[in-house]
Parts: structure tokens; C-alpha cells; sequence
């Protein structure tokens, strides 16, 4: 074979392999046999091989990926990646729709709805029919490059009849089958299972070696243009669509063309129903105004256009029963209720325990053991008790009746004033000690390197500190003894203990844990006082005389240090060097804030009942915290769920605070409610 037949060939051989790929993915109609495919595809690849000049980059070999990046790339957009605005019921939709009858005065338009695929957005370029392009939407103005795992996806074209440039954009997703074996294959090789599809599908174009993508079964649908392109001369959303789909593109058949907004209602409830029933997960629908002109004239708000909105269904729901009410005693004296369920799934995780809130929501919605009951998540983050199914109440189940006791020290709880929370007003609640001197530890307050919430607890239960000020006292040897604490740790902890005595006195205020005191209040008194001699010797109008100090927050703070006993602990925190002088050293801004997220790194690892890797490292980030893949001397806290391992290991031999997922949801919560 000389030059020029190879060349005909392979182009031969390419066109037609495009073809059938496209006939096989897109179409969902397959002309010839996998055998045959084979060793077409074979044979292309050889001719490239001997002929390497005559190999494209589009070439249909090129699916299987095989090229390994160092890193993504950026890559610019040429037209902003836009999101859309919610709407979460009929009353919104209405809205929209009133707003965009406003905007298009007496012109004649229609509406065109189409389902929102539950994956993530990308662009997907072309330049004279080649695809030279795909980037993920980034921050919406700079995306990442991820040209070949774009590339290994079998329904996105790589060749279209179409000349110029034309920015495609669609949603990248991997059906529920893909995943369901995806996830079997994981578990096999003992991988961490993914959440949901979605979580798979962004973990899979993340891929930096495209042969690991190759073999995770993406899917794109189409759905738009940047706005940099179009396709010859079209009038509307719906001919755009169609003419994407004759370019070869996968655009979803589910679409509707809807004269007004209750066709659009009726189109949104009925895939409400019918969502389920679909190979792939949406999670609502895309409502566009079909017109581009009235498009045009609508524009753009600096997010979102004004023709366009999405319709959120509402959160997913699970039946499940209630096990057992656990009760947990906080810092504060809060008695916080947890439901243990029997273990369900809803919105792609495996969710054993509930948020009861508190007494109140306990009895207004009348929570028994032993219940059924729906749950679901809210703010698609954390699971909660929506309401009981009454019919299916045993015969003999009785209202559940919150303790009048704490259940740490057996002290009467009460009710402060406006309060619905029970509490423990036992200062010397051991369970209450505890999580005080945790506090303290804590990064946003003394943030004692190694003194996690273990170690404290085994310090505690070996009576080697009741008070904070003890910690001041701990030597060495003492330490040493403590179960699963080596020579290291226990030395980096008498350090780290001994350099946090040096902290400013903001620190120290935040730490001694007074009621209405958080980290931002803290900074400031240590500010205006400047000493904690200055700060205890304060009356009323020197407190109130604060900007951020109300009377309330300043009774609190005299009556913290009119108590002997808190007045025996600063003097003996004095007499131990701890420093007492605001010295306006840089504070962690971040860690300015009560959350025990904020500012902090953490890790994931192991396997969680309630939250899945991705729902986990949401909650943190939502909460101010930053998640890493890998343990090293800057994470703060370590999540550790069932079966973790040398995460695990790693994060306990360099004393990085551990948080089982029972801490992790409590502090969730408790951050959430500040
Ligand atoms: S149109 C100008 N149509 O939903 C914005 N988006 O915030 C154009 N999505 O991440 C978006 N299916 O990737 C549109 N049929 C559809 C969609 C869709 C899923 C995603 C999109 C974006 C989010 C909207």
C-alpha cells in the first residue's frame, strides 16, 4: 500500500467509524457488530501506526484516551459559562413568567422545557467541523482544560459538518448504570464507591490520565450554544436543538414546547413523577423562552439570563424507622436529640442518622421510637425527620419524653428564657467539662496542635485534667502513658501546649468558652482592654461603651468573672504563663469566626453512613472549611468513617485531630445553628 492509498483508507475507515459510533451512542441504533467495529477499529490503528503523519487528533482511536496530563490547564471561555436562577414551586414559575411577559411587552412567544441533567456543564469547541476543545465551566469565565477525556467520550462527535468556530454546551453525565457498575468494580478493587452520578462523572473528567476516563462511560447532552456561535439561520431554542441533533450531536428527545406557563406546570409535575423512571438523574427542568429574539431582549442579569430558569424538584424523600433517640451534651449545656435509623438512602447517600433538632420539634411533630418516618436533607446537605407516617405507628408506641435529667451528671435540665433547647446548667457537668476543654484546644481558640477530641477525653478519664488550666501542668511522662500516643506525639504535644501560652489574649477569651463570646467579640474586647487584668476589672458602661457589646452580652461577661471559680481558673492560667495581653499578632482571619470549619483543611476517609466523599467535603466547604485529598502536617482535622485506613494511620501518628462521623454531624450542626 503506498502513501496515498493508506491516506484514503484511513479516511475511509475514519468517516465511517464516526458514523457508526454515532449510530451506536447517539442514535441508540447500531448497523454493525461489535466484531466488526473491532477490527475496523484495529486496522485504522495499525495503518496509523506505519503511517504516523496520517494519524488526526480526532481520529477514532483517539476514544480510547491514553495521554496523561500533569495538571488542567485554563482555559478561558469565549462566552461566560452562565447558570440559571431556581425556582422551587408554581408560585415561582409564575413569577418567571409575569417578569418575562414584562419584558417582552406584546410580543408573541412560547416557552420550551427541557430536563435539567444532573451532571455538569461543559463547553465543547469546533473549529471548521473539528472538535479542538472541551472545558469544564470553572467559575463560569475560566474553565479547565479537559480536551482529551472530552475526546474518549463516545457521544460527543469529533468531526461535524459544520464550518467556523462553534462553542457547543451540555451537560456531562454517567447514566445510573454506568455507575451502579462502576461502583461494583470500585468496591471489587476495594475503591471507595462514588456518592452518586454525578460525583462520578466529575471525578471521572477530572481524570488527568484520559485512558481512566476512556473507561468510565461519560455521556454528554447538548442543550446550547455559547454565545460566540450558531448554527445558520435559526430562529428559535427548539430548531437549535434539533439542528444539534442532526450535526450528531446527543440532545435529549424530552423536550416540550410550551404555549404558556401551565403547560410548563403541567410538564413539571409530570416529570416530578416520572423522573425516576429515566436511565439518568435530573434534577429538575430547564424552562427557556423558545424565541432567541425575545431571548435577546430579555439579556442577561450579571448571573443568569432573564429567559431561562430552572425548576428544582422538590428534595427527595425516604421512609425509614426510627431506632433510638441518642442525646448528646454539648459545650454549652445543650442537650442535642439524634434520631438512629434504620439505615436508608435518599439523594444518593446511605443516611443512619437524623437531625432531631430539638424538644420542640421532637413533640410539635410528635417523633416516637419506633416510627416510621420520612426523612430527608436539608439544603440537600443534612439528613432531618421531615414528619411521621402515622398510619404505620405501633399500637403501643408512647410519647417520647425528654429526660428532666442531664444525662452526663444527673443535674435537673432547664429551659432558659426563650430558649428551645434543654440545658445543663451543672458547671461541673463532666460531659460539659469536656467539651469545653475541647473548645479550648480547638484551632479558632487556642488551637493546641495533637490535642484532638480523643486525647482530651483520655485525658479527662485519666483525671489528669479537670480544668483548662491543667492542661498547663501535664508533663511528659503523663502523657507517654495514654493509649496510642508515641514518643513524637507526646513531645510535639508538651510543645505544642507549652507555645499556645504565648497566643493573644483574644484566643484565650475564646477559648475560656463564655456564653455570647465567639471568636469576633473575643478579638475585639482583647482590642479594647488590651488585658485580661483590664478586661476583669470592667464594669457595665466600660462593656457597653463597645460597639458590639449590647447589655445583655455584657452581664454575661461580668457575671463569668464575678464566679469564684472562674476567677480561680484565670489566676491559675496567670500563675501557669498563660498570656494574658492582647499583642495583636496576626490572627487567622478565617478562624475569626464560631465555626469549627472555617479556615480549617480537612480530609475524608473511610466510609460514612450519613454523608457520601462528596456530600462530606460540600458540608465542609459550605461551612468555610477546605478539603484535601491527602494528610499532611497543615490538615486540621481528619473525618474518619468505618474501615478507614492509612489516612487514618498518617493522621494519628502526625496527632492531627480525628472526628468520627458522629463529631463531625454534631459540629455540622452546632455551626449551622450559630
Ligand atoms: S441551559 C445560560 N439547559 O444546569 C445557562 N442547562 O445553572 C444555560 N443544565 O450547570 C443553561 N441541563 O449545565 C440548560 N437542558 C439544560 C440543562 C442545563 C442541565 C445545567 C447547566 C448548568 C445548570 C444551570
Amino acid at each position: 500500500m503506498n502513501n496515498q492509498q493508506a491516506k484514503q483508507r484511513v479516511e475511509e475507515i475514519s468517516a465511517f467509524l464516526h458514523e457508526q459510533n454515532h449510530a451506536y451512542y447517539v442514535l441508540d441504533n447500531p448497523k454493525i457488530t461489535d466484531t466488526e467495529y473491532d477490527a475496523l477499529l484495529k486496522e485504522l490503528s495499525e495503518l496509523e501506526e506505519a503511517y504516523p503523519a496520517l494519524a488526526s487528533a480526532n481520529s477514532p482511536t483517539k476514544r480510547v484516551g491514553g495521554t496523561v496530563s500533569e495538571r488542567f490547564e485554563k482555559v478561558p471561555h469565549q462566552s461566560p459559562m452562565l447558570s440559571l436562577g431556581n425556582a422551587f414551586g408554581e408560585a415561582d414559575l409564575f413569577d418567571f413568567d409575569r417578569k418575562v411577559k414584562q419584558g417582552l411587552g406584546e410580543a408573541d412567544f412560547s416557552y420550551i422545557c427541557e430536563l435539567k441533567i444532573d451532571g455538569l456543564a461543559v463547553s465543547i469547541q469546533y473549529e471548521n467541523g473539528h472538535f479542538i476543545r472541551g472545558a469544564t465551566r470553572g467559575d463560569g469565565t475560566i474553565g479547565e482544560d479537559i480536551t482529551t477525556n472530552i475526546r474518549t467520550i463516545r457521544t460527543v462527535p469529533l468531526v461535524i459538518a459544520e464550518k467556523g468556530f462553534v462553542d457547543v454546551r451540555g451537560e456531562a453525565y454517567m447514566s445510573k448504570q454506568s455507575f451502579a457498575a462502576l461502583n461494583v468494580q470500585r468496591d471489587e478493587s476495594g475503591e471507595e464507591p462514588f456518592a452518586n452520578p454525578r460525583n462520578a462523572a466529575a471525578g471521572s473528567l477530572r481524570q488527568l490520565d484520559s485512558k481512566i476516563a476512556a473507561g468510565r462511560q461519560l455521556a454528554v447532552f447538548v442543550y446550547g450554544l455559547g454565545a460566540t456561535s450558531e448554527l445558520g439561520d435559526i430562529s428559535t431554542q427548539s430548531e437549535r436543538l434539533d439542528r444539534l441533533g442532526e450535526l450528531g450531536f446527543h440532545v435529549n428527545k424530552e423536550r416540550r414546547k410550551c404555549a404558556n406557563i401551565e403547560e410548563v406546570i403541567a410538564f413539571t409535575s409530570e416529570w416530578t413523577e416520572k423522573r425516576n423512571t429515566l436511565d439518568y438523574e435530573i434534577d429538575g427542568i430547564v424552562i427557556k423562552v423558545d424565541q432567541l429574539d425575545g431571548q435577546e431582549k430579555l439579556g442577561l442579569t450579571s448571573k443568569s439570563p432573564r429567559w431561562a430558569i430552572a425548576y428544582k424538584f422538590p428534595a427527595e424523600e425516604a421512609v425509614s424507622t426510627l431506632l433510638d433517640i441518642e442525646l448528646a451534651v454539648g459545650r454549652t449545656g445543650v442537650l442535642t436529640p439524634t434520631a438512629i435509623l434504620t439505615p436508608v438512602k435518599v439523594a444518593g447517600t446511605t443516611v443512619g442518622r437524623a437531625t432531631l433538632h430539638n424538644e420542640d420539634i421532637i413533640r410539635e411533630k410528635d417523633i416516637r421510637i419506633g416510627d416510621t418516618v420520612v426523612i430527608r436533607k436539608a439544603g440537600d446537605i443534612i439528613p432531618e425527620v421531615v414528619r411521621v407516617v402515622l398510619d404505620k405507628r405501633p399500637a403501643d408506641s408512647v410519647a417520647y419524653q425528654m429526660p428532666t435529667q442531664c444525662i452526663s451528671c444527673g443535674s435537673d435540665l432547664v429551659r432558659l428564657d426563650g430558649e428551645v433547647a434543654l440545658r445543663c446548667i451543672n458547671a461541673a457537668c463532666t460531659a460539659q467539662i469536656r467539651e469545653g476543654l475541647i473548645h479550648f484546644v480547638s484551632r479558632a481558640a487556642m488551637n493546641i496542635d495533637g490535642l484532638g477530641e480523643k486525647v482530651i477525653t483520655q485525658l479527662f478519664e485519666a483525671d489528669l485534667i479537670h480544668t483548662v488550666a491543667d492542661l498547663y501542668h501535664l508533663q511528659y511522662d503523663q502523657v507517654i502513658q495514654l493509649e496510642r500516643l508515641g514518643e513524637k506525639s507526646a513531645t510535639n504535644l508538651i510543645e505544642a501546649i507549652e507555645a499556645s501560652k504565648q497566643n493573644s489574649l483574644e484566643k484565650l477569651l475564646f477559648g475560656l468558652g463564655i456564653r455570647h463570646i465567639g471568636a469576633k467579640v473575643a478579638k475585639t474586647l482583647a482590642q479594647e482592654f488590651g488585658s485580661m487584668e483590664k478586661l476583669v476589672a470592667a464594669d457595665h458602661e466600660d462593656l457597653i461603651a463597645i460597639d458590639e457589646v449590647g447589655d445583655k452580652m455584657a452581664e454575661t461577661i461580668e457575671c463569668y468573672f464575678e464566679q469564684v471559680e472562674n476567677r480561680q481558673l484565670i489566676t491559675d492560667l496567670g500563675e501557669a504563663g498563660v498570656n494574658f495581653t492582647y499583642t495583636g499578632k496576626k490572627v487567622d482571619v478565617l478562624s475569626l469566626t464560631d465555626s469549627s470549619f472555617a479556615g480549617k483543611t480537612f480530609v475524608v476517609t473511610g466510609k460514612m453512613e450519613a454523608y457520601g466523599r462528596e456530600e462530606a467535603k460540600e458540608a465542609i466547604e459550605s461551612l468555610g472549611g477546605k478539603v484535601s485529598g491527602s494528610v499532611s502536617k497543615k490538615t486540621n482535622v481528619v473525618v474518619a468513617g468505618e474501615a478507614a485506613g492509612s489516612k487514618l494511620t498518617k493522621a494519628e501518628s502526625l496527632g492531627i485531630e480525628i472526628w468520627d462521623e458522629e463529631k463531625f454531624i454534631n459540629e455540622i450542626n452546632d455551626s449551622k445553628r450559630d
